[in-house]
């Protein structure tokens, strides 16, 4: 059995009078006026526990959306048992039917449980449409492109010769595969749970409680497409829950995250100093923290490049992994780019997501607006910085920060380096002829790389900058805004702080979740 290279999901428009607008609405109604009960799925079954929290809207923090349980000691060490009692009768399973199942939940993404899955994403996440479209159309990426890279590398055989039958067998990981994911994107929290599942493993998935909602509806879809009992295990928790009963456990042969640099090198800290006690070496797969740059030279074009700095730096309020949060202006071009950048940035709208001409919504919970307050509040006292647009915050109804840009004299400056994770960019205007020194400062100033884009129109500093910023990013972008990666068309994953750069859904991440078996057979 072979598959076709997949296709990217198509994007739907959601115009006024449309019938995908109208299905929306119906559901973003039924959705806002109920408080879901989510349970932990384990095993198939789910249960019910007495520690729970509830699920408010980030734009409307009073208006309660679900209400989640909460997995202690004994249900995720149940979760544990029940993923590897499911492993056996799992990586037995033919692959495609295995794949069905995937392909199966794809399908019905496209085609039918797309207003759930991109209603619970608005509400719960505070994503406009558009962005909760794209959001949901790359969860269906990431299930075809993962069967198809699976394929891919399972077909990879070694040579053989006369009286001599040399194979490789793609065994899943002799153990389970522990995701911890992240609020925001629906995308990235269902990935990283499937993709092991995908290539055999079975997994225990902690969502982020803040994305729990529209995760949960993944999980139901799943199961509905015929997921067998115990191949993932849906238990919200405590990182310090999870962490010291799956985490620590001898048989956790991976680990698949998405999140803060601190937690993963937590993680790694924890896993070193138990190595011993684990039955393999666990994979370590992961995708943390950020400062993505957009970096201008004298020959840019103006309008392209603030449109990249806007778009790039506030859809999704700045909480994409993505975002860009420095920006590096030659002096030369910096009056026009300034013009455009206040203009575009005035005309946001920023509030209630189900009002389909929003922009922003709110972020994502009471720290991150904490955090994106005193950022704003340091800068609106520093001789350093001076806004260029933004600066305010209300947290009366929803946690909203507006749009901000932040113009610092030096590029070093806290919030040049420091990752905020909300919509704050900052900017450094440096004089032409320190082109080189500015570069080397993007560089190297901050830990990270993930992702970065330069926007040049001279071929020859396209090539300079190129080179200088090798490897400050992991997706880089020519004449681009730095977000927006498609699965498929530009990998994504960032190096250095940023993460371990295993492209999420093709065949560099899914090897992970195998240990390739060699066989010699001799005739
Ligand atoms: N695909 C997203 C982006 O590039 C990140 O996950 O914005």
């Amino acid at each position: 059995f072979t598959i076709s290279k997949p296709t990217n999901d198509p994007f739907l428009g959601y115009m006024p009078g449309s019938s995908e607008r109208e299905e929306l609405k119906a559901e973003l109604e039924r959705q806002s006026n109920q408080i879901v009960k989510i349970p932990l799925i384990i095993g198939g079954q789910a249960i019910y526990t007495d520690k729970t929290i509830k699920v408010t809207m980030p734009h409307d923090h009073s208006h309660v959306i679900a209400e989640c349980c909460i997995a202690g000691e004994k249900e995720l060490k149940m979760a544990v048992d029940s993923a590897l009692a499911a492993k056996e009768e799992w990586e037995s399973m033919p692959w495609e039917h295995r794949s069905a199942i995937f392909l199966k939940a794809a399908d019905h993404i496209t085609n039918s449980y797309r207003p759930v899955l991109n209603a619970s994403t608005m509400l719960g996440q505070s994503k406009t449409v558009f962005q909760a479209e794209i959001d949901i159309a790359e969860l269906a990426d990431f299930l075809r492109f993962g069967v198809w890279s699976a394929q891919e590398i399972f077909k990879d055989q070694p040579s053989s010769s006369a009286g001599i039958w040399n194979r490789q067998d793609y065994r899943p990981l002799d153990g389970f595969i522990c995701a911890i994911t992240p609020f925001n994107f629906t995308s990235i929290g269902g990935n990283l749970a499937t993709a092991p599942a995908i290539m055999g493993n079975v997994a225990v998935w902690k969502p982020s409680r803040t994305a729990v909602l529209s995760n949960y509806y993944y999980m139901k879809l799943l199961m509905w497409c015929g997921l067998p009992a115990g191949v993932i295990n849906f238990v919200p928790c405590t990182g310090s829950d999870m962490s010291q009963y799956v985490v620590s456990h001898p048989k956790m042969a991976g680990f698949h995250f998405t999140g803060s640099t601190a937690v993963f090198q937590n993680v790694w800290k924890q896993v070193g100093e138990n190595i011993a006690s684990y039955a393999n070496y666990p994979r370590l797969v992961g995708e943390t923290g950020g400062k993505d740059f957009i970096f201008a030279h004298s020959s840019a074009d103006i309008e392209p490049l603030a449109t990249a700095i806007v778009r790039g730096s506030f859809e999704y309020q700045g909480q994409k992994c993505s975002a860009c949060s420095r920006a590096f202006i030659p002096a030369s071009i910096w009056p026009q780019v300034e013009t455009l950048l206040k203009a575009h940035t005035a005309a946001l709208k920023v509030g209630d997501v189900q009002e389909f001409d929003t922009f922003m919504g709110a972020v994502i919970d009471q720290a991150s607006f904490e955090t994106c307050k005193e950022y704003i509040d340091r800068a609106a006292v520093s001789p350093d910085c001076e806004f260029v647009a933004g600066g305010a915050y209300d947290d009366s109804k929803g946690w909203f920060v507006q749009p901000t840009i932040i113009r610092c004299k030096t590029p070093t400056y806290e919030s040049m380096v420091k990752e905020i994770f909300g919509p704050i960019v900052s900017i450094y205007v440096y004089e032409d002829d320190k082109l080189d020194e500015t570069l080397s400062i993007c560089d190297s100033a901050s830990p990270y790389a993930l992702t970065g884009a330069i926007f040049a129109q001279d071929r020859q500093a396209i090539v300079k900058m190129e080179k200088a910023l090798r490897n400050a990013s992991g997706n880089f972008y020519i004449n681009d805004k730095c977000t927006g990666a498609v699965v498929g068309q530009q990998p994504f994953g960032g190096a250095r702080a940023s993460g371990t750069n295993d492209k999420a859904g093709t065949t560099l991440n899914m090897i992970r979740w195998v240990s390739a078996h060699s066989v010699k057979e001799a005739f």
